[in-house]
């Protein structure tokens, strides 16, 4: 499809749905052929049209406009249209947790669900888990060790982030497979036949972490869920199924993209070499690397605003109730903030990028994914002396949004 429309002016309409393995792996020179040719480009789609954004100061300029663009569809469309932008129709419990969603939340309700999290997920507090953290990651490596070929986003990538949500909400780390089926699913609502699927997932997680939440009722512990039934010092405490629904809010939100982080940084430094040695040379060099490579190609590519007010951006006119995509992947290789931006480079500043987004929804758990990825990727460049891809091409999930391969066959050795 790239061929297609290259040469011909303004390119056709932006459809990542319609894309091939090829451009949902590599979606960079698609994005920048629009950022170059029709940075705000219009599509007839979802319930009043579509808007996709692809330069930097576009994306951040909406992500920062609070009052001009939120992320409820039904602050400016009628109930059942908006709920059903969200999830669908046949999805009744996972749309009553979505709905209330942290990152589905205007002002005031969402301070009120966000301030509760923001201690337990600080830069500083997350500094304190690094230990716990490496220790999963050893364990993990530790089977990774001695077969001719693993899957690094099922046996490392995947189950690190959901060990560390498991140990912060305070449940069994056994259930981390089962996690990981319930998110899946969940996350792939929209697609063929799979809203059946997310449905039961949302049924077993809301009965799960139910029960967890009336079992803590009665006793005292350190983790999140206890904090939270406490009121978590606030004068107005969460619900009951707000505590459950956050509680799936964090599964999703800080598993997936997480997994996506790791894998896609290894596969980024097994095609830059040159990056990989200087990385195994000077390990201080592992906080800017993570940074550089969440820029480079970040987990989430884009998220979805509603305009609650008209706008002009560039010169075309977005009106009230219109939904943008915000391509923060385009948006970070957007060559007017950074320079030679399709570079890896190790070194760089990467400054603001937009990769965690920005403004009030600004990632929760930007400092515990950092961390994760830091220490994951160290251990697994103190474990294996050598990495090497044992399959090409890599397959990827079909999705923009959680962007990543859905396996990684690696070759590992000590
Ligand atoms: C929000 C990316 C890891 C929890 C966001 C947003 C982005 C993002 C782009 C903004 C969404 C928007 O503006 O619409 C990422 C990436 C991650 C990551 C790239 C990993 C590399 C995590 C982790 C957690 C987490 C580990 C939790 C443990 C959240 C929450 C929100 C959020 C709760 C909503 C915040 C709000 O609305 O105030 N994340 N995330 N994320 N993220 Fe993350």
């Amino acid at each position: 499809m790239r061929a297609t429309a290259l040469g011909r002016g303004l390119p056709g309409r932006f459809d990542p749905r319609a894309w091939g393995q090829a451009e949902i792996a590599d979606p960079y020179p698609e994005y920048r052929r629009y950022r170059e040719a029709d940075p705000v480009h219009f599509t007839p789609e979802g319930p009043s049209g579509r808007w996709y954004l692809f330069g930097y100061e576009d994306a951040l300029a909406v992500l920062t406009d609070q009052h001009g663009f939120g992320r409820r569809a039904s602050a400016v469309h009628a109930e059942d249209v908006a709920a059903t932008a969200l999830v669908p129709a046949q999805c009744p419990t996972l749309r009553s947790l979505v709905e209330d969603w942290l990152v589905f939340q205007d002002p005031p309700r969402h301070a009120r669900l966000r301030s509760p999290l923001v201690g337990r997920l600080s830069p500083r507090v997350v500094l304190g888990l690094r230990e716990q953290i490496r220790e999963i990651a050893l364990d993990l490596a530790a089977a990774l060790r001695g077969r001719p070929v693993v899957d690094l986003v099922g046996e490392f990538a995947a189950p690190l982030p959901l060990l560390v949500i498991a140990q912060l909400l305070g449940v069994p780390g056994e259930l981390v497979a089962w996690f990981r089926r319930c998110a899946l699913d969940l996350q792939q609502a929209r697609g063929p036949g799979a809203a059946a699927r997310a449905e039961a997932a949302a049924v077993e997680l809301a009965a799960y972490f139910g029960s967890q939440v009336r079992e803590r009722r009665g006793r005292d512990a350190p983790d999140l869920i206890t904090l939270l039934v406490r009121g978590g010092g606030q004068d107005e405490p969460l619900t009951e199924h707000e505590i459950v629904a956050t509680c799936v809010h964090l599964l999703t939100a800080g598993h997936e993209t997480t997994t996506n982080l790791i894998s896609k940084s290894v596969l980024a430094l097994l095609r830059h070499p040159e990056a990989l040695t200087a990385l195994r040379a000077d390990p201080a060099l592992m906080p800017g690397t993570v940074e550089e490579l969440i820029r480079y190609d970040g987990p989430v590519q884009m998220v979805r605003r509603w305009a609650y007010r008209d706008a002009v951006l560039r010169g075309r006119r977005i009106r009230r109730g219109e939904e943008l995509m915000l391509v923060l992947g385009s948006a970070n290789r957007d060559p007017a903030r950074f320079p030679e931006p399709d570079v890896l480079r190790l070194g760089r500043a990467p400054g603001r990028h937009l990769g965690f987004g920005s403004g009030i929804h600004h990632c929760l758990g930007a400092a515990l994914a950092r961390v994760e990825a830091e220490i994951g990727l160290g251990v697994l460049l103190a474990e294996f002396s050598r990495m090497a891809l044992a399959a090409e091409p890599v397959h990827y999930a079909p999705d923009l949004v959680f962007h990543g391969p859905d396996r990684l066959p690696l070759e590992l050795a000590p």
